[in-house]
């Protein structure tokens, strides 16, 4: 944990921002898998984490203007018996600065009592969606709509702001994340299958001792963007794409993601469009400082991804005019990132409160609308850049079929980039007072040291 002044300001800062309100932050429960006993890895709701550091199923933080009480369940010998000895709730709460623990059972009619303004967050699991329910007397499609505004902005308010020691966690979390890397770099070649090479990735965080911040993706199909099946045989000419990260022992996330050939070497076409996906990354950082709109960073990524595909011949026509169209989204359809903190895309639980200021609403153009940040950055925000280029079989049918933007599309040239799949390279940036910064050690980016890596 941090140390207890640490939550002891988050909280005294929470609770300033939202006045009189009573604020309720439900912790996660155990979820089964199949049936009660048999659960999945247990990970504690990020607010919670934020705010008292207490990782265990059950418990719910509650601040009002003169209280802080940790609700949870009492201790119980069959809770040794089945899972060793452990740190008791008073003792979590007492590093945490909390001086009042009570029962989780008390919590609805504590709730009831206190009456007045009571502050959530939207639930976006359905178990703890009908635990508040329950607690609120109210159904759960009225608690579902009955998340609080306020508290969400007060709430990304505070975590989008990193303090060092929660940048120290993420470069702890990619100092780990480096070694997955590596290692699957070194792992790659042909005939060894994906599921081969996710488990070097797996083998390196479980050694560390660490969980992986989301489902890693590992594949030759990169072109298919959240890929999460391992079932391919890696075959020569072909280029595996490992989107994967650790997180920190205080949960904090990383998330990158490298591409490399096969082979060990990039043919002439891969490193073309390598070196475009790279040019476009960089750019991107060398864009982020405050005051610069991600939309904006996330636009230099598309215009070089534009100007690159054009003088490879797969697009034409003006850039600027092309991405002004949406054009480039045929081969760039996602957004060139997202905030990473506690979550891999942080405080996304909160919809759009984190990306886009009061009142702003995403574009509708498709490839921009999946854009999930577009406000000005601020000094201590931590963003991924991950642009990418992919060749999307189905979706080149489709806008073929329709015509769509065939004044920046040669369709014959992306047909016969079909077979190519996709590239993305990311990596974790701090906004700076300055600039940024790229957070980590420094892991094989280029195609070069990719290339080099694989040979050891
Ligand atoms: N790295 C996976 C994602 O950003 O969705």
């Amino acid at each position: 944990m941090f140390p207890t002044a640490t939550y002891q300001d988050r909280r005294r800062g929470l609770r300033a921002a939202m006045g009189n309100a009573t604020v309720l932050l439900c912790g996660h429960q155990a979820v089964p898998r199949n049936y009660p006993a048999n659960v999945f890895p247990f990970r504690q709701n990020s607010h919670v984490l934020y705010y008292c550091g207490v990782s265990r199923a059950d418990v719910a933080l509650v601040l009002t203007a003169g209280e802080e009480i940790l609700f949870g369940p009492p201790e119980h010998i069959d809770d040794v018996v089945w899972h060793g000895p452990h740190e008791t709730l008073d003792q979590a709460a007492a590093k945490a600065g909390i001086g009042t623990v009570r029962d989780i059972a008390d919590l609805g009619d504590w709730l009831t009592s206190a009456g007045g303004d009571l502050s959530y967050l939207p639930p976006y699991q359905t178990n703890v969606l009908n635990w508040l329910s329950t607690l609120l007397r109210k159904p759960p499609a009225d608690v579902a709509g009955g998340g609080s505004e306020p508290l969400a902005r007060a709430i990304c308010d505070q975590r989008s702001r990193k303090t060092d020691d929660e940048i120290a966690e993420i470069e702890d979390a990619l100092a780990v994340t480096h070694d997955m890397h590596v290692a699957s770099m070194r792992a790659t070649r042909p005939g060894v299958r994906e599921s081969e090479v996710a488990a070097v990735v797996q083998q390196v965080a479980l050694a560390h001792d660490r969980a992986q911040s989301y489902n890693p993706i590992i594949t030759v199909r990169g072109e298919v963007l959240h890929n999460n099946h391992y079932g391919n045989l890696l075959g020569a000419g072909q280029l595996l794409l490992n989107d994967s990260g650790a997180e920190s022992p205080m949960f904090y996330a990383s998330d990158i993601t490298r591409t490399c050939p096969v082979n060990g070497t990039y043919d002439e076409r891969q490193r073309a469009i390598y070196d475009v996906v790279l040019k476009s990354q960089l750019d991107a950082i060398a864009a982020i400082k405050p005051g610069v709109l991600y939309r904006d960073v996330h636009l230099v990524s598309a215009h070089v991804i534009a100007a690159g595909l054009i003088s490879l011949g797969v697009m034409r026509g003006d850039p600027d005019a092309a991405v002004a169209a949406g054009a480039h989204a045929l081969f760039f359809p996602h957004g060139v990132g997202h905030m990473l903190g506690l979550d891999v895309h942080d405080m996304e639980d909160l919809g759009d409160v984190v990306g886009y200021a009061p009142g702003e609403a995403r574009s509708d153009q498709f490839g921009l609308s999946y854009l999930r940040l577009a406000r000005p950055l601020e000094s201590g925000n931590v963003v991924t850049v991950e642009p990418g280029i992919y060749f999307i079989p189905a979706l080149i049918d489709r806008w073929r079929a329709e015509d769509q933007h065939a004044d920046f599309i040669d369709y014959d040239a992306a047909e016969s980039y079909k077979d190519f799949g996709g590239v993305r390279i990311e990596d974790d940036v701090l906004c700076t007072d300055s600039g940024s910064r790229v957070l980590g050690p420094v892991i094989p980016k280029t195609a070069d040291e990719i290339e080099a890596v694989m040979a050891t």
